[in-house]
């Protein structure tokens, strides 16, 4: 039995926290899509942890955490992160398992990534420039590395190969980037073993065997629906299929094992990098929902952008998903709002549309609004849904409700206690 926890926005929207506290309830948390651009972030007993590649169940005493096939690995970065968990105790050859079918994050990746981004000038997407896109067009170009590979002799040369192919590519852009390869090999060379301290495993194997033994699997996705290569703001997204179908194709798994689909959002919308963005704020509320949420991103410190709640995208996700239960987070970040609004449908150049149009660059589109009323209580110290201020408890009824889908958890600060079920 599976359940699958995702993004439906795009990306920050609290993955990370959630994936911690539900941890208790599953054997096994597997991650099945993106990279390094990920950064989650869990609280928890005064401690402050942003993982980027290592699923968010690592903390619990004994829950497996599987790397799976889907996601591509910077073996320079993992090491760094294994690093900064090392007062945590963490048996990692134990709880930490990777599979052999990862792809692997080049240097070169990173380069060309760097190259493509200056390139493109003002179209830029805003990649969080780890090597994403790169590292997949290669997986998907079938010249990729595998985690595997590295225990084959042979890979050396296959990895010379392509970063020839690397170097060529990297020539042709017309603003020459400056890199040292040697020093940057060296560092991934090194690395190297520290995708060793882990268990290299089949992983669909294994995960095929989990589910004939009745073990319980938490799927977490990466980065949000709206940043899905498919279903999101193309081109303005990443480089794999963050809805629930890539959870399948990134861990193996079949899609009749899967029950239930956890949608995360958060109570307004965030966005940080390049493209459209309907509800986006340019005045003092976004300012303010950017200041109390503390709306930096955790994997490259860049401001997020901010805006009232996007009910169009939030239905389109809902739907690409299949997802039959909600967590609301954040919440806490509205109270004293002086106003509060939520888009319930654009206005577009063929009139007023409340589905996600083709093209939500086109300037025509303009957000219709509902305003909602504000509350002023502070929710953060809450515990329990009867202590709720009756707007906010307004705001959650009326969600579940356009949404069709229950909010079963509702956030109302950044630690794990701050979880209300309901
Ligand atoms: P992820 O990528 O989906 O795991 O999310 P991030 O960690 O990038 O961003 C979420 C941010 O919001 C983190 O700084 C969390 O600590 C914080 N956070 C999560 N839930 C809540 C909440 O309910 N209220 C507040 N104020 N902060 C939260
Ligand atoms: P988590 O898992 C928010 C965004 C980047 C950029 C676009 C493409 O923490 O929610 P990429 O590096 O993939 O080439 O960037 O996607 N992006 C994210 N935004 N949260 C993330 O992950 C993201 N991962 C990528 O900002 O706009
Ligand atoms: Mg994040």
């Amino acid at each position: 039995m599976v359940d699958l926890l995702l993004g439906l926005q795009w990306g920050d929207e609290g993955k990370g926290k959630i994936v911690d506290v539900l941890t208790q309830s599953y054997d096994i948390i597997a991650r099945f899509q993106g990279g390094p651009n990920a950064g989650h972030t869990l609280e928890f007993e005064g401690h402050k942890h942003v993982l980027h590649t290592i699923p968010s169940g690592i903390f619990h005493p004994t829950a497996i955490n599987l790397i799976g096939n889907g996601v591509v690995i910077d073996p320079v970065i993992f090491k760094k992160e294994l690093e900064g968990l090392s007062g945590f105790n963490i048996d990692f050859g134990k709880k930490l398992l990777i599979s052999k079918k990862a792809h692997l994050i080049l240097p070169t990746h990173r380069l060309l990534d760097a190259a493509s981004e200056a390139s493109k000038g003002k179209a830029k997407i805003g990649s969080t420039l780890k090597g994403i896109g790169p590292t997949y067009m290669d997986k998907t170009g079938r010249n990729g590395i595998r985690v595997g590979d590295i225990l084959a002799n042979d890979w050396k040369d296959r990895y010379q190969t392509l970063v020839e192919k690397h170097t060529r590519l990297l020539a042709n852009y017309e603003a020459a980037l400056e890199y040292d390869l040697e020093e940057l090999e060296k560092e991934f060379f090194d690395s190297l073993e520290s995708l060793k301290r882990c268990q290299i495993v089949d992983s669909e194997n294994y995960l095929h065997q989990a589910q004939k033994a009745g073990k319980k699997i938490l799927a977490e996705g990466a980065q949000g629906s709206l940043l899905d290569v498919d279903f999101g703001t193309y081109p303005f997204v990443t480089s794999s299929t963050t809805t629930a179908a890539g959870a399948c194709t990134g861990l193996g798994i079949a899609p009749n094992t899967v029950k239930e689909v956890f949608g995360i959002f958060k109570a307004y919308t965030t966005r940080v990098g390049s493209g459209p963005f309907p509800t986006e704020l340019f005045d003092e509320n976004g300012e303010r929902m950017g200041k109390v949420g503390n709306e930096f991103g955790a994997t490259t410190g860049r401001a997020r952008r901010c805006g009232w709640l996007d009910l169009v995208a939030l239905k389109y996700a809902i739907r690409v998903n299949g997802v039959n239960q909600l967590m609301m987070m954040k919440g806490d970040v509205l109270s004293g709002f002086s106003t509060l609004k939520v888009c319930t449908a654009y206005e577009t150049s063929e009139g007023p549309v409340a589905h996600l149009p083709f093209d939500l660059s086109d300037p025509s589109i303009k957000p219709i609004w509902k305003d909602v009323s504000p509350w002023k209580e502070d929710l953060t110290a809450m515990t329990a849904e009867d202590q709720f201020p009756a707007n906010f408890q307004l705001y959650i009824d009326f969600l579940e409700e356009e949404l069709e889908t229950p909010i079963k958890i509702v956030s109302v600060g950044p630690d794990r206690k701050q979880t209300i079920f309901r």
